[in-house]
This record gives structure tokens, sequence and C-alpha cells, in this order.
């Protein structure tokens, strides 16, 4: 589609605009960034057949179901790639992995969650990684479907991505390993898709953190990387303290490297794997 016109955007569009999707998403959108606003929604405001960002939020005030879910999609950022941060995935080798696997022996479901799974690229490293784990236990491993790992996001185009399995050569050069390449994916001509078992113990889930996560249930292990950065002091204070409540006692949390929940919460302490922190229930937060 060719654009004629690119609809630059007022103060107070902006601010009705960023307070909108604060609301739905507790994505903060900083002082300054018009620009962003802009770019990511020019499309959408010519689609929606408005003439300006004050229309847009009027029909987003009425609307409440796809328009919404469009903008709130257009504005995520979803950066990601395999085995994200060096140290956080040495230490899921070195010391998470095999206490899921250890768990794995004595409960039918050990259940992972990764909150913000983007295009899919961190619930499919972990599910990688934990059966080249079992590849390497022999005998007496558990069998690949004693786990279940759950992946939400709030953006269904990223979803959509996420549940084919299927990667560019581009998308599988950002960090994707030789041999995992060859043991986990089947090519098909310029593509590359996640292989049946892999895809088989991952279950994606449209899911909005700002929500109560009472119906997800426990799990033994969190992943919320990389997505708290984009919230105020009060949504991070809450998301950590509803991310307890969602560990198993024994269960164990990643956040991102420039993430940390001290200012926030005293319900986790801090344990340094290879360089990277993970977090599990503190002894006195019950
Ligand atoms: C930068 S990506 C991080 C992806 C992955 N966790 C990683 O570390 O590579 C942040 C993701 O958070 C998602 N996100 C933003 N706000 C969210 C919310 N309120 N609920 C759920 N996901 C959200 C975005 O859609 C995006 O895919």
């Amino acid at each position: 589609m060719v654009f004629d016109c690119f609809m630059a955007i007022t103060k107070e569009e902006f601010n009705l605009i960023r307070q909108f999707v604060h609301e739905h998403s507790g994505i903060l959108i900083g002082d300054g960034k018009e620009y962003l606003v802009e770019n990511r929604l020019n499309v959408i405001l010519v689609q929606s057949k408005c003439d300006n960002f004050f229309q847009l939020h009027e029909k987003l005030k009425k609307d409440g179901g796809p328009l919404c879910i469009e903008v709130i999609d257009a504005m995520t950022t979803n950066e990601t790639l395999w085995f994200r941060d060096t140290s956080f995935f040495t230490s899921l080798s070195n010391f998470v992995i095999p206490a899921l696997l250890e768990k794995a022996l004595s409960k039918p479901k050990v259940r992972i969650w990764s909150a913000a799974c983007s295009t899919g690229q961190e619930p499919y490293s972990v599910a990688m990684l934990l059966d080249q784990a079992r590849g390497a236990m022999g005998k007496g491993a558990p069998p690949l479907d004693r786990f279940a790992i759950l992946a939400t996001d709030i953006s269904p185009s990223v979803l959509s991505i996420a549940r084919t399995g299927r990667y560019s050569q581009l998308a599988i050069s950002r960090g994707m390993r030789a041999a995992f390449l060859e043991r986990f994916f089947v090519h098909h001509g310029s593509s590359y898709e996640v292989a049946p078992a892999i895809r088989g113990i991952v279950t994606f889930r449209q899911f909005n953190l700002k929500e109560s996560f009472g119906s997800l249930g426990l799990f033994d292990f969190i992943l919320c990387r990389n997505v708290l950065i984009y919230f105020s002091n009060e949504l991070k204070s809450e998301i950590y303290h509803k991310l307890h409540q969602s560990l198993e006692k024994d269960g164990m949390l990643s956040i991102g490297a420039s993430e940390s929940p001290r200012g926030y919460t005293t319900v986790f302490e801090q344990i340094m794997v290879d360089g990277a922190a993970l977090y599990r229930p503190s002894a006195h937060s019950g």
C-alpha cells in the first residue's frame, strides 16, 4: 500500500494516545517520543479512515476491541533473539535445567512460563535446551512431554509468527547455534521450521501482564525477560508480586539483565549463577 500523506501528531493528541496505550498495556511512552507514535500508527490512522490522531483516539474510546488491539500491537517493541543473553542461557543449562529435569522425575508436569515471548525464540530456545539435556541424561531421563511451556504475549502479530514456528534465514542468524539448527529444525526452502517434538511442548496464548495471573496456575520456572523495562514503577511492583504468587515454592524466576526487583519488592532472593541473576521466593515471603 502506498500512502500519499504522513500525519504529524500534536502534543495534545500525543498525550491522549500515550495515556490510552498506558492504560491498556502498561507501556510507558516517554516525553519526546511523538515520532514513535507517528511512525507506528500512521498506517492504522489511514486504514481506519481518520483525518488525525484525535479522531483515532475518539474511535479507540468507542471501539474497545479490534482497533484497540491493533494499536497496542503496533506500539509494542518485539526485539528478541535465540538464546538471548549468554550468561542467562549458561545458568539455564548448568543450574535451572538440571533442577527441572530432576523435578520431572517425580512430577507429572513441570510448568514453565515465558511471559513476554515475542516471536517465540525464547520459549523454543528453552525447549531445545531441555531436550538436549534430556538426551545427555540417557535412559533415566524424563520424557519431553513432562514439560509444558506456556508462552504468552500481548501482541497478536508476534504470536502468529511464533505459532507457525517458521523463521527466515535472517531470524535464524540472530543467535541460533549450528548444531541446534541441524538437530531441531526442518529446512523448507528459504525458511526453517521448529521440529514438531519441540513445538509440541510449547503453547502460545495472548495474555496481558496487566491482567490477574490467577487463571494461569503455578509454575516451576518463569521467564519475564526484557518487558518490565517498558512499565511504570507501580506496575513493575504489581507484576513482581503477581509473579511471586504464580511461582511454586521452590520455583525460579528470570528477568532481563537490566531489570531488578530491588526497590519494588522483598519477596524474592537473588542467586547469582554463571554471572546471571536468578530469583527465588525468599524464605520469609510465604
Ligand atoms: C523486547 S520483547 C522481549 C522478548 C523476550 N522476552 C526476550 O527477552 O527476548 C518485549 C515483549 O513484551 C511484550 N509486551 C509488552 N507489553 C506487554 C503486556 N502488557 N503484556 C504482555 N506482553 C507485553 C511485547 O509485545 C514484546 O513482544
